[in-house]
């Protein structure tokens, strides 16, 4: 067994961030023998040419918390028949493949035998209801969707025949008795398929994966990426989660997710490091037993994640975790997808016996993009500095809080401390390349080379980013981006609701919950039992991690006289915040106070 070498990766981020450039970057990747890129290649086949096929790539524990070993030859058997099964099915080239799947080996055998084939793939939420898988499978032109039996039966037996386009279902678990109509044994097929597949001759330029996202309204968006985008999984995994030869990764995300994703399969498989696969649901003690019986020497979590450990486990005197279990394997631990307090980096410190390195990044950002890195001594509620190769800036705004374009221009700001929209210079290999059939949408999201992300942040004198907050009403609860504009469009589907606002309530450990506001129809009566019914209602269509948790009802709901309901003031109510500039604010409607400015939704 190989044991990780002593020092960082990145030793002196000085120095690394003044020499690198992408195109000498490339060199890290082995490409495809004719010349061109395939993400699938680079996390599978270039292991076996290297002589490693050997080494084992997953450590799949099993929810009952039996572990099982895959190398990497094995994972490669195991993509390609999954791609040859692609091809018996007729699946073409640039059709699309999605998945609704926990962790498991057969993910990875998807992920990677749709990728290694050319396909394109989707992953979807397990989490999520029937609405917002038939929503994102219609929109996204779903071919081939990759269940497990359960989820198949609850979430999409019944919207099937509105997503016409979708061919095949094949189920990871078909059991014993017959199948479902119109569903596949996926065992089966891959017992047929062959074993041999030579990769599909990809460009850096071909499309690769779909990861839907959400913003303020409108439908989801199909976030695209290119195969050349495992360039920058590579580079990131190795500077700022600090992966190198030898190490047991594990990533906590969920595989519905572009984190699950670029760094729960791309990118530790790219580095030839071993990843755990954990099948089971959170809980502490299972945790901890993983990253102990494991040895996990990296550990990539979430700020909710680590709220809930903080609040079930001792952090300091008998009975923390480091004093329970064996984390002497243990040596980065990093966490992602909302603000880490500083009293969670304090928390890992004590608890853990390591600080908790954050990293930023965005579903459209495909990689890391500002990270704290191992070398730098970490300061608690700053996300980092910009990776190598990354060029960020702090962008001036307007009073709608988005960076102010005048004639096509946007004013970078130098001075420390002052507060505006982050912004990344156009050009790192995982830029999402459009949302798909939405291009004005894309165009919408860059201006004079820069990418506008939409969060608002400041710069310390250092060069480090802080993170003040999103611009836009996008609902962050547990670590997911939720779209109100999905939940009001679920709940309007209700005949007592007339009008639905949907906000973010703070939440200590979710970080957000869903609420609704719900202006009822005339003939219909606010109270407990319908508020029951439409917490029901929403929760079957949309799934637990969508659904509003708590609904009010209002005889009726600030809009703008364009006729938008204003969730900033509703938040602003609810939050018992001043209400700031409502002078957009439809006249019939209650206002409460005047100043200038206007009240948009991007
Ligand atoms: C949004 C992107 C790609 C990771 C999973 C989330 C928020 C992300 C941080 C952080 C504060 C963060 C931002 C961003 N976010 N990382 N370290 N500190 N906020 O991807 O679902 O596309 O969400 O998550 O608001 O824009 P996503």
């Amino acid at each position: 067994m190989t044991v990780p070498s002593a020092s960082p990766v990145m030793r002196d981020y000085g120095s690394v961030r003044a020499g690198f450039d992408w195109r000498r970057a490339r060199a890290r990747l082995a490409g495809l023998p004719g010349g061109g890129v395939n993400m699938g290649y680079e996390a599978v086949d270039r292991h076996l040419l290297e002589g490693t096929g050997e080494h084992v790539a997953l450590r799949c524990v099993s929810r009952e918390g039996t572990a099982t070993s895959l190398t990497f030859a094995q994972l490669a058997d195991r993509s390609s028949r999954f791609a040859n099964a692609l091809g018996t099915l007729g699946v073409a080239r640039g059709e699309t493949v999605f998945t609704l799947l926990g962790r498991g080996a057969e993910l990875y055998a998807t992920v990677l035998g749709t990728l290694r084939a050319g396909r394109v793939l989707c992953p979807l939420f397990t989490a999520f209801g029937p609405e917002p898988v038939r929503l994102r499978m219609d929109l996204g032109g779903a071919r081939v969707l990759v269940t497990t039996r359960a989820l198949y039966d609850r979430k999409v037996a019944s919207i099937r025949a509105r997503v016409p386009r979708l061919r095949h279902v094949l189920l990871v678990d078909p059991g014993d008795g017959p199948l479902p109509d119109g569903t596949l044994s996926l065992p089966e097929l891959m017992a047929a398929s062959s074993p041999d597949f030579t990769v599909t001759a990809t460009d850096p330029e071909d499309l690769a994966l779909l990861h839907f996202t959400s913003g303020t309204t409108g439908s989801p968006k199909g976030a695209m990426h290119k195969h050349g985008a495992v360039l920058a999984h590579e580079v990131t995994a190795a500077y700022a989660l600090d992966l190198r030869e030898g190490d047991v990764f594990w990533c906590t995300a969920d595989p519905g997710w572009v984190t699950g994703m670029s760094y729960g399969i791309i990118g530790p498989l790219t580095l030839g490091v071993t990843t755990v696969v954990d099948a089971g649901d959170f809980d502490p003690g299972r945790w901890y037993t993983i990253l102990a019986e494991e040895k996990v020497t990296v550990w990539y979590t979430a700020p909710t994640a680590l709220r809930m450990l903080m609040r079930l486990t001792p952090r300091a005197g008998s009975g923390t975790p480091r004093e329970q279990y064996d984390l002497s394997a243990l040596r980065f631990v990093a966490s992602v997808g909302e603000p880490l307090a500083p009293e969670a980096v304090r928390w890992g410190q004590e608890a853990l016996g390591l600080p908790v390195h954050d990293t930023w990044w965005q579903t459209e950002t495909g990689a890391i993009m500002i990270a704290g890195f191992a070398a730098d001594p970490v300061r608690p509620g700053s996300m980092g500095r910009p990776v190598p190769g990354v060029e960020a800036a702090v962008l001036r705004c307007g009073d709608d809080d988005r960076a102010a374009v005048t004639n096509g221009h946007v004013r970078v700001v130098d001075a420390p401390g002052v507060r505006g929209e982050l912004a990344l210079r156009v050009g790192w290999p995982s830029m999402f390349c459009g949302y798909l059939h939405e291009q004005h949408r894309y165009e919408a999201c860059f201006a004079d080379g820069w990418y506008l992300t939409g969060d608002l942040v400041t710069r310390d004198a250092d060069g480090w980013y802080w993170f003040v907050g999103r611009s836009d009403d996008v609902i962050k609860s547990a670590g997911h981006l939720i779209g109100p504009f999905e939940v009001e469009s679920a709940l309007m589907e209700h005949p007592a609701v007339a009008e639905a606002g949907v906000i973010g309530r703070p939440d200590a450990v979710a970080g957000a919950i869903v609420k609704a506001f719900v202006a009822l129809r005339t003939d219909y009566t606010a109270g407990d039992e319908l508020r029951r019914e439409l917490l029901a209602f929403a929760r079957k269509r949309l799934g637990p991690a969508v659904a509003p948790r708590e609904i009010d009802f209002e005889s009726d709901l600030p809009r703008t006289r364009s006729g938008k309901v204003m969730r900033r003031l509703l938040r602003a109510r609810e939050l018992g915040l001043p209400e700031g500039d409502v002078s957009s604010l439809e006249t019939t409607g209650h206002a409460r106070g005047t100043s200038g400015g206007s009240e948009e939704q991007r």
